[in-house]
């Protein structure tokens, strides 16, 4: 599967390089994030890095993680002074840190098992936010495989009572995007 998905998304990029100018952070994220001093972040299939670098710019070190080659060249590229370790792994074998991070990010990329994962990582006071798409009849684009998609509420079943949910809704995807979709938010704080 781990090729698969390497090639499909080099495949990607390559056939449609714009994608690898970052884009805007999510305004959601954005408002929610405080400058901090030397802090951990991890960015699970950062993409060309738009999160990896709005994090790294508000003083967090950040992890970021991604399985395409081409994804990570393009950040490195445009890293400049940030502090971003930029990581070309699989995430579906990826090993993650215990109790290191304090803030974990997942955009637009859905891995139900490893936001289960991720929760080992994330120290207590920690931040976990989430935004991806969502099943809605007001989606333009019909996804091929129903899974890619969350369900109604579906991601405030990932957390127990030792996550305190700060923020969550269902929001219209970025008005750049070509097709509209719904998306589903959530910013969780571990409190034990
Ligand atoms: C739509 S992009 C989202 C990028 C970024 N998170 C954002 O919001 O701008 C999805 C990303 O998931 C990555 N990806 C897909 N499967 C992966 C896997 N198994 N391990 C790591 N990254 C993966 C792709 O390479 C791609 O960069």
């Amino acid at each position: 599967m781990s090729k698969q998905d390497k090639d499909k998304w080099n495949k990607k990029f390559q056939n449609k390089p714009q994608l690898l100018i970052p884009r805007e952070p999510s305004k959601i994220l954005s408002n929610f994030v405080t400058r901090v001093n030397s802090k951990k972040a991890l960015d699970l299939a950062c993409g060309s890095g738009r999160h990896s670098i709005f994090m790294a710019s508000m003083g967090y070190n950040v992890d970021a993680v991604d399985i395409s080659s081409i994804a990570i060249d393009s950040l490195k590229k445009q890293k400049d002074n940030y502090n971003i370790n930029c990581i070309e792994s699989d995430l579906d074998r990826y090993n993650l840190k215990e109790n290191y991070y304090d803030f974990i990010i997942m955009t637009n990329y859905i891995n139900r098992e490893l936001i289960s994962k991720s929760l080992v990582s994330l120290r207590v006071d920690g931040y976990f936010f989430i935004e991806t798409y969502m099943k809605s009849d007001f989606n333009e684009k019909k996804d091929s495989n129903d899974d890619n998609l969350l369900k109604q509420d579906e991601l405030k079943t990932f957390f127990d009572r030792n996550y305190e949910i700060i923020f969550y809704d269902e929001v219209e995807n970025e008005s750049y995007e070509i097709h509209k979709m719904m998306k589903q938010v959530i910013l969780v704080k571990k409190i034990i």
